[in-house]
């Protein structure tokens, strides 16, 4: 059997399933050029002189590498002519980046968190690129007022697309249009993204849990139950051993989860009460809710479904808990409790 390509899934789900329009299979064609171009600067190592730091700060006053901004203008520069766009909005950069006057616009917002899990980046782990596409509201001007920061703070269930690629032992690209998760592997030889698996699926139950055990001291009271019971395994009230899983990488780790299961929990703690979470809502726990949904998983913030959050701001934070379904239940459970 031979294997489709992701222009021919793409023009498919055009074509035959309606799913998508012509301009949004565009956009996930420029994305996916996109991130085969920061692959291959990931890729390259130290040949480059691109690892370390780049000597700024984001927005959010993390430190940037100097792949974090290489990834960001790769992304701005491959979406803003192509006509496809109203305005973009990343994690490396305060405001939302505007079209040039010098291109045409279209009706859809993309947002992404260019380089995830670049502190990874210098001893070579995985890193990843995350999206989200939505679609902008008032378009109807054409498009000739700029784009401000409210038009982005939809919530998570108006996602049209969400991705995100790895770039591991392989570069992959995974992607939900709203009808299934597909993985598509780059085939280094042609350069094209070749559908690997066709509709991921999460199992309900799962031994691997993910989480940063250096904040244990600051979790709230639910999500310390929850692990100690994991940790207790065989001898404890779960009756079951679990096997602990952290890249550090949010794309590497969901990754893993939506290959063979697993639970990943970035909670709410309380060493910083002005950082509700580490995560970002919007190019981080977004799309990757929507992608685990779509694979029969769940997405919690342990108070409340993850796509249901209306966001405030651009660059706000939020707890995330998703993974297999019984277990992401149970966490939910016992902060009702
Ligand atoms: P980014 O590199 O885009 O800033 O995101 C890093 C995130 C995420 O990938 C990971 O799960 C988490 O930060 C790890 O943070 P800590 O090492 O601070 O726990
Ligand atoms: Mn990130
Ligand atoms: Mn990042």
């Amino acid at each position: 059997m031979s294997r489709i390509t992701l222009s021919q899934f793409l023009i498919q789900q055009q074509r035959d399933g309606e799913r998508i329009s012509a301009e949004l299979r565009f956009l996930v064609e420029v994305v996916a050029r996109a991130v085969k171009a920061i692959g291959n600067a990931v890729g390259k190592g130290g040949l480059t002189n691109s690892l370390g730091e780049a000597g700024g700060e984001n927005v959010q006053g993390e430190v940037q590498k100097k792949l974090d901004v290489i990834a960001n203008e790769i992304l701005l520069e491959a979406n803003e002519w192509g006509g496809h766009l109203a305005a973009m909005a990343s994690e490396e950069m305060d405001a939302p980046h505007q079209i040039p006057n010098r291109y045409p616009k279209g009706e859809y917002l993309l947002l992404f968190d260019p380089l995830d899990g670049s502190s990874n980046i210098d001893v070579n782990i995985s890193t990843g690129t995350i999206f989200s596409v939505l679609r902008c509201p008032d378009f109807a001007n054409g498009g000739a007022a700029p784009v401000d920061e409210s038009a982005f703070l939809q919530p998570g269930t108006r996602q049209l697309v969400a991705g995100y690629a790895v770039y591991g032992s392989a570069t992959q690209l995974v992607l939900t249009l709203g009808e299934g998760v597909h993985a598509f592997t780059l085939d280094r030889e042609t350069g094209s993204f070749v559908m690997t698996t066709a509709h991921m699926r999460i199992p309900d139950d799962t031994k691997e849990y993910a989480i940063n055990a250096s904040n244990a001291r600051s979790w709230e009271a639910p999500v310390k139950r929850y692990i100690d019971e994991l940790i207790a395994g065989k001898t404890g009230p779960r009756g079951k051993d679990y096997n602990m899983r952290w890249v550090g990488s949010m794309v590497a780790d969901v990754h893993r989860i939506l290959t063979r299961g697993g639970i990943f929990l970035y909670p709410k703690d309380t060493k910083d009460p002005t950082k509700p979470g580490k995560l970002r809502l919007m190019y981080e726990a977004n799309p990757m809710a929507m992608l685990i949904e779509q694979a029969g998983g769940s997405a919690t913030t342990g108070y409340q479904r993850i796509l249901d959050v209306q966001p405030e701001k651009l660059h706000q934070r939020v707890p995330v808990i998703l993974g297999s379904k019984n277990e992401v239940e149970r966490v939910l459970g016992y902060h009702s409790a």
